[in-house]
């Protein structure tokens, strides 16, 4: 694998590729992958049905949806082109499909949202028409979103120009619970490798990951996030709509608890590596300083 950007850029072709396994952890994730494979086609999706609600609700849910199936999107793009570039690399054989193994758990998630939004609200939010000022703040909340969602991608590409495989490889080890078992294995092999430097880089890309990620599970943050002035306040209100009706959305206080579980629950591992957390006082972790820049561009994915 190349170990610096100095070195002359690699030929990033797939072939001859290769079934070598250096990553027992790794491996042991994509194995573990086959039998954890869920089918979403088996809902109970005739149990939701957009006649129990009323037009607020189905729309407020329906909104929800579309703002997780941003991040979805952007999980299916990023790991998907991860798996392409590590085959590129010929990076060892395991960790290209597990890359191509989340891929696919991010269409499965995606396709979750879209089969949702279909029994809800039928054409929301690519083609749907709004009927109120409610609707049509809802719709502009998440039309914005996706329009920066092709900032974050711009980034995502550009960022492989500057950064070394094995620092954007490392970013990938932000991703959800459900890959963390690769994503950390990821993370852990890249990370023997790192300088000092780079170390404080896969830093400040968990700092990006949180400012990325904000919209979801915190409220958007300005570094990266352009949108309307009253996107919180719309964003707030149809959150609410959308939990009183049953859909489990958390209320700030548990987006904000759960976010720190999740990050000190790996804090011992990732420092064992040498890796620092970041600080992040919206959450009340602690760690090291970083300052993202407005516009900064989020070189991790989810
Ligand atoms: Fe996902």
């Amino acid at each position: 694998m190349p170990k610096a950007s100095k070195q002359k850029p690699p030929e990033l072709n797939i072939f001859p590729g290769n079934w070598t396994i250096k990553n027992e952890q790794m491996f042991k994730a994509f194995d573990l992958s086959f039998a954890q494979h869920w089918n979403p086609a088996n809902f109970p999706w005739e149990e939701l049905d957009g006649k129990n609600f009323d037009p607020k609700e189905r729309i407020a849910q329906a909104y929800w949806m579309s703002k997780l199936a941003l991040f979805e999107k952007s999980g299916i793009g990023a790991f998907g082109f991860g798996a392409v570039r590590a085959a590129e690399l010929n990076l060892e054989d395991p960790t290209k499909k597990m890359l191509a193994s989340i891929t696919y758990d991010e269409c499965r998630h995606d396709e979750v949202c879209r089969r949702a939004c279909n029994k809800l609200c039928p054409n929301w939010p690519y083609g749907y028409k709004p009927q109120s000022d409610f609707e049509q703040k809802a719709l502009r909340n998440i039309e914005a979103l996706y329009e920066e969602g092709r900032r974050y991608w711009k980034g995502f590409k550009g960022a492989w120009e500057y950064l070394t495989p094995e620092l954007l490889f490392a970013g990938f080890f932000f991703a959800e619970i459900g890959a963390v078992v690769a994503t950390m294995a990821l993370l852990r092999a890249m990370a023997q490798e790192f300088s000092e430097e780079q170390k404080l880089t896969v830093t400040r890309q968990m700092k990006q990951g949180f400012i990325f990620l904000s919209p979801l599970l915190y409220q958007h943050r300005p570094e990266f996030w352009r949108l309307p002035s009253d996107f919180d306040k719309v964003d707030q209100e149809v959150e609410e709509i959308a939990r009183n009706a049953g859909l489990g959305v958390l209320t700030m206080e548990e987006k904000v608890r759960y976010w720190k579980q999740a990050i000190e629950k790996k804090r011992g591992e990732i420092e064992e590596m040498g890796i620092k957390v970041p600080a992040i006082p919206e959450l009340g972790v602690e760690g090291v300083e970083v300052q993202v820049k407005k516009n900064e561009t989020i070189a991790t994915s989810f």
